[in-house]
């Protein structure tokens, strides 16, 4: 006799999953090219930086998961409670759809808005996108075991190669989703080429949900990004681990220090990688040798805080428009539901 207690499988998982890899060296020689040329340029550059999405490697989305259950991380639980209040009305007003999630990670929150579509016995297609295989296969299994009708598709790869690569939703209708405030991390000008390709994914009258961290008092800002345990510190350092693992490099740890501050004029939190001394460093599989003076920073963040009103006004003028806008008590944090005009 068959156990069904023993695992979290369930019923015809193979016909309701599928996970595939857009982000293979093997498959996809272009863009493994363009990423070696970024990390090349990033770390020659003056002053040095490294994208943020190598932050997430699986030990990188196991420490983010860690960070988001901090008491000084307000974020999540903060843009949870309001998921909670609104979700019930966003389903209702897309109606059936095909949710495409960006940076889905361990799709926590996800879940808030699968149970309200559920709930309106809705059918449920799910479209996972990370850079992380290992959290993106785990969560979809997850999720799997718990709605028998859900059907995921997951794609390992970064939002630009995604949103690039999706075919016409699955249903009548399509939700993309970029909740957390991972928007935060895009540039202003990095943010405008992101919402266009947002809008070349859309159709006419399809749906956007924007889930942003809000501009606060820096007490709340700083501690935030500069928790008592060490957890981001952890986080922030696990990025050279995961540069020399991917790139055959050798980092030395505990040779940098966690740096974390709100800049008020820029509106935003940026993180870097302080060295402790002057250090050469070496990443085979890129040819690259860099010196790095004591002190020198690698810029590995910037987690912008925005405004409501001009993000409204931004999102309006990509033919994106604010349907439903909700926030905190606090207005710590805003969820914004936006429709594709035309
Ligand atoms: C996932 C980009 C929203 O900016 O708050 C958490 C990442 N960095 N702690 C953020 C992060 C340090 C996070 N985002």
């Amino acid at each position: 006799m068959s156990n069904t207690a023993s695992g979290n499988t369930s019923p015809n998982l193979e016909n309701r999953l599928q996970i595939e890899q857009l982000l293979n060296a093997a498959t996809l020689s272009a863009s493994a090219l363009t990423e070696k040329s970024d990390v090349i340029s990033g770390l020659t550059q003056k002053p040095k930086s490294v994208q943020a999405r190598y932050f997430y490697d699986d030990d990188g989305s196991q420490l983010f998961e860690q960070i988001c259950d901090l008491p000084e991380y307000y974020l999540t639980r903060t843009e949870t409670a309001i998921l909670q209040e609104c979700v019930k009305s966003i389903a209702q007003i897309t109606g059936a759809c095909e949710l495409v999630e960006l940076g889905s990670g361990s799709s926590t929150k996800t879940r808030i808005l699968l149970d309200a579509y559920n709930q309106l016995n809705l059918p449920l297609h799910y479209v996972s996108i990370d850079v992380s295989a290992g959290i993106l296969e785990s969560s979809a299994k997850a999720l799997l075991a718990n709605y028998p009708s859900l059907q995921v598709h997951a794609l390992v790869s970064t939002y630009e190669l995604a949103l690039k690569q999706l075919k016409p939703a699955s249903l009548p209708n399509r939700l993309i989703c970029f909740i957390g405030s991972s928007l935060g991390n895009l540039n202003p000008q990095e943010c405008q080429v992101f919402f266009s390709q947002i809008t070349k994914a859309l159709q006419r009258g399809e749906y956007f949900l924007l889930g942003i961290d809000l501009h606060k008092s820096k007490n709340i800002l700083e501690p935030a990004y500069n928790d008592s345990q060490g957890v981001t510190a952890a986080f922030n350092l696990n990025m050279l681990n995961h540069l020399n693992q991917r790139f055959d490099g050798n980092f030395d740890l505990t040779q940098f220090e966690h740096l974390a501050f709100y800049n008020e004029t820029q509106r935003q939190i940026e993180m870097y990688l302080r060295s402790l001394r002057a250090q050469t460093v070496t990443l085979n599989a890129l040819d690259l040798t860099i010196e790095i003076a004591s002190d020198e920073t690698i810029l590995t963040e910037i987690s912008r805080k925005f405004d409501l009103n001009s993000i409204q006004q931004e999102l309006r003028s990509h033919g994106l428009k604010p349907m439903q806008v909700w926030t905190d008590a606090n207005q710590h944090f805003g969820v914004l539901l936006c429709r594709l005009l035309n």
